[in-house]
């Protein structure tokens, strides 16, 4: 297969991540080469965005090396990632005879990639789980590093992301270029905000070159120009690949960080992210936009980790200014309208999983490509950060 490989170096849990164009008609060798000789069935967690010629086209790849292939549908939603849903698949995989050995194959965007892992992690106490992410952000982020999991639905409405899971890593990730045609533009900005994520820790995790590289190439990048994004794309997963391999389970005593750094823009973009009526704010989002994708709110979280930063005196005003200047290239947005108050806000970071017990921890700039993890930050620098993307 002609692809280039991104080891996630895990032990007996490595994988290789594949990137390249033009690869889910040739997988079902790849799947057979990582999976258990006895395995016979193969049963796909399809996304219902992704073009049913690509589904056909692994299908018959599949059914090509041996396996039965089942599946279920599901349109993502964020109240769709939910236990219920996790429950529909857990039933539709133990209906198909899915033994195991056998794979849970998830094709989608992030949430897909989410609830396949999480019913792979679970499925008769763990089954192999093979990830194709069809959108950029599940190629960068979601699919490498085995988290997975659903929202929880609490008292009141609010959604708790991510707040029930667990790591499962993957035996396979296959991130086919050639499947983002099909995405929309506004989804493919939201995956570049996850990269831009990267550059803004890439001293500190080791890849200093990135943020580099992606300031040199941001033009093409914005134009989703093939050459530059196929190059984005490695590059990220083998950042994301590297950090995982050094604290697979997000250890809170990681050295330097860990994983947890990976959650720059998380804590402030989680607490708006599911808020009913909150909508980006710019040239690229008119009346009709209904609510934030992941990627917007995770870039307005490192908007106001900027400013929260910069009025803790961690970091120079120019990194949040040029962080404003990249998001504006991208097309992404730098306010939101609708937004709660400052304290209902707080209290929802408070609820992210990752605030441990009554310390809220947020990663905050330090420098260019720098992050670090900050503790018990005063409230009054996290207000500044949220009020910084009011619009
Ligand atoms: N597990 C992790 O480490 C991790 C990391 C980052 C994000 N996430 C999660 O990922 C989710 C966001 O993922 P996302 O941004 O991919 O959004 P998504 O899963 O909602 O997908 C976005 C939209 O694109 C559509 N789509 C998918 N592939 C398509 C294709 N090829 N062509 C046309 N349409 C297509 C989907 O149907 C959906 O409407 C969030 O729930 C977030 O919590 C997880």
């Amino acid at each position: 297969m002609n692809a280039e490989r991104v080891g996630v170096e895990l032990g007996e849990r490595s994988y290789s991540v594949l990137v390249g164009r033009g690869m889910l008609a040739g997988l079902g060798q790849e799947v057979r080469s990582v999976v258990d000789a006895r395995s016979s069935r193969a049963f796909l967690v399809v996304d219902s965005g992704v073009p049913s010629s690509q589904i056909d086209a692994l299908s018959g790849s599949l059914a090509d090396a041996g396996f039965v292939v089942s599946s279920v549908s599901i349109e993502p939603t964020e109240r769709v990632k939910s236990i219920a849903t996790y429950e529909r698949v857990l039933c539709a995989v133990a209906s198909s005879g899915h033994g195991r050995v056998d794979p849970v194959i998830g094709v989608g965007g992030g949430i897909v990639c989410d609830i396949a892992g999480f019913v792979a992690s679970s499925y008769r106490r763990g089954v192999p789980i093979v990830q194709c992410p069809t959108t950029l952000l599940a190629m960068v982020d979601a699919s490498v590093g085995g988290k997975t999991g659903v929202n929880l639905a609490i008292e009141g409405g609010g959604l708790l992301k991510n707040l029930v899971g667990a790591f499962h890593q993957p035996r396979l990730v296959c991130a086919d270029a050639a499947v983002l045609s099909s995405l929309e533009p506004r989804q493919m900005r939201a995956g570049l905000a996850e990269c831009v994520k990267h550059a803004h820790i890439c001293a500190t995790v080791g890849h200093p070159d990135l943020g580099g590289w992606m300031k040199e190439h941001l033009d093409g990048i914005a134009r989703f120009d093939g050459g530059p994004l196929d190059e984005l794309i490695a590059r990220n997963v083998a950042l994301k690949a590297s950090v995982v391999a050094g604290d697979e389970f997000e250890d809170p005593g990681a050295p330097a960080g860990g994983r947890m750094l990976l959650n720059f823009g998380h804590t402030f973009g989680h607490a708006i992210e599911t808020i009913d009526g909150v909508v980006p704010v710019g040239r690229c989002y008119d009346g009709s936009v209904v609510g934030l994708l992941h990627g917007e709110a995770v870039g307005l979280g490192m908007l106001a980790a900027c400013r929260c930063a910069e009025n803790l005196g961690l970091c120079d005003p120019s990194i949040g200014e040029r962080l404003k200047a990249t998001l504006d290239t991208l097309g992404l947005p730098a306010r939101a309208a609708n937004l709660p108050g400052t304290g209902e806000i707080i209290a929802r970071m408070g609820h992210d999983k990752k605030a441990m017990g009554s310390t809220l921890r947020v990663i905050l700039p330090t420098g260019e490509g720098r992050c670090a993890i900050v503790e018990d930050a005063a409230p009054g620098a996290i207000a500044a950060g949220i009020d910084s993307i009011r619009g």
